[in-house]
């Protein structure tokens, strides 16, 4: 399959270093112009430097290709307005998104202080909504539009220390869920990405022999896929690194059913919690194939996106 994003504009958060890095040198391998945005700031978001935004910007234009470097912080509603403001006034439109930018400030619940909350959520969750906000009306104008959250393993599936980290990431899934049903008859489709990979947030996690398996190459093609014209889907959760790709999903049990017209108590709660919480069989909310059936009648026909589940 060919992909190609030639004549499109990209934006990439947090584009500087690691990850991101990766995407906007293959977003721009594939014919897209990147505004590689990146405030610089050090591991726990503090600080500011230059120098990562503009060194990508210097790599792609060395490749042959089209950037611009953008400073701004995602974790301000005027930073999102700024990095979106950069791709229209530098050429003119704007395609696709991704909200990669982040940093961490761990610490187990009992010791996780206020502004390590609130820095976390505003810079991983926040500046997610600042850039599609701020991209919504373009991308609704030009019935066109993709957007790629980062999201994270610690937010699908837990990690010891990370509840602020793991709030932020997997309240993605609820602003995805919400911003593809809204994009839908826009023809904006929205997924994530949960990466894992060497870069300077995990290195010191991962022996030397393991470093070299996780490249972030290996993520970049979910990405670029996910971003380009080529992808019709929409509402996937995607992960991603060290040689091999899988989806993540959240299911629905089959649970049992019970005359609403009767009482039910806590003990008879109790009695069926096996039949209650069993999975087994359990189907996505949203499955491929309804998806793709849905976007292709919604682009057809600018049908209302359906929100009931498929059980
Ligand atoms: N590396 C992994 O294995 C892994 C795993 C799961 C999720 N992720 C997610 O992937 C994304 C990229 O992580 P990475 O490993 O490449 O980290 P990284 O530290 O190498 O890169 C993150 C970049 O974001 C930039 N940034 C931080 N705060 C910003 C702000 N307010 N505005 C703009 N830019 C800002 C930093 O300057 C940095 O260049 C993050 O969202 C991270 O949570 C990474």
């Amino acid at each position: 399959m060919e992909i190609s994003l030639a004549g499109q504009v990209a934006i990439v958060t947090g584009g500087g270093r690691g990850l991101g890095r990766t995407y906007a040198l293959d977003l721009a391998r594939h014919g897209a112009k990147v505004v590689v945005n990146d405030n610089g700031a050090d591991l726990n978001g503090r600080g500011e430097d230059h120098g990562p935004a503009d060194s990508v910007v210097a790599e792609i234009k060395a490749a042959g290709g089209e950037a611009v470097a953008s400073y701004d912080s995602v974790a301000s509603y005027e930073g999102g307005y700024n990095i979106v403001k950069t791709a229209i006034d530098t050429w003119g439109r704007l395609d696709a998104v991704v909200c990669n930018a982040g940093m961490l400030r761990d610490a187990a619940l009992h010791n996780m202080g206020e502004d390590d909350w609130d820095t976390v959520l505003g810079i991983h969750l926040k500046g997610c909504y600042t850039l599609v906000r701020h991209a919504w009306p373009v991308f609704r104008q030009a019935s066109y539009g993709r957007v790629v959250f980062a999201t994270s393993a610690s937010g699908l599936w837990g990690n010891f220390g990370q509840s602020n980290y793991a709030s932020a990431k997997a309240g993605m899934i609820g602003l995805m869920n919400v911003t593809k049903l809204e994009g839908a008859k826009y023809n904006i489709l929205v997924n994530l990405v949960g990466p894992v990979a060497a870069t300077r947030m995990t290195m010191a996690l991962m022996p030397e022999d393991r470093q070299k398996m996780m490249r972030p190459e290996l993520v970049a093609p979910a990405v670029t896929y996910l971003c380009s014209p080529q992808n019709t889907e929409s509402g996937i959760i995607i992960e991603a690194g060290g040689g091999g790709f899988n989806r993540a999903s959240l299911v629905k049990s089959k649970g049992v059913n019970f005359d609403p017209n009767t009482d039910v108590d806590a003990g008879w709660f109790g009695d069926h919690w096996a039949e209650i919480t069993d999975i087994t069989g359990a189907p996505d909310m949203w499955n491929m194939a309804d998806t793709r059936a849905k976007h292709a009648a919604d682009v057809a026909g600018g049908a209302q996106a359906a929100t009931k589940n498929t059980i």
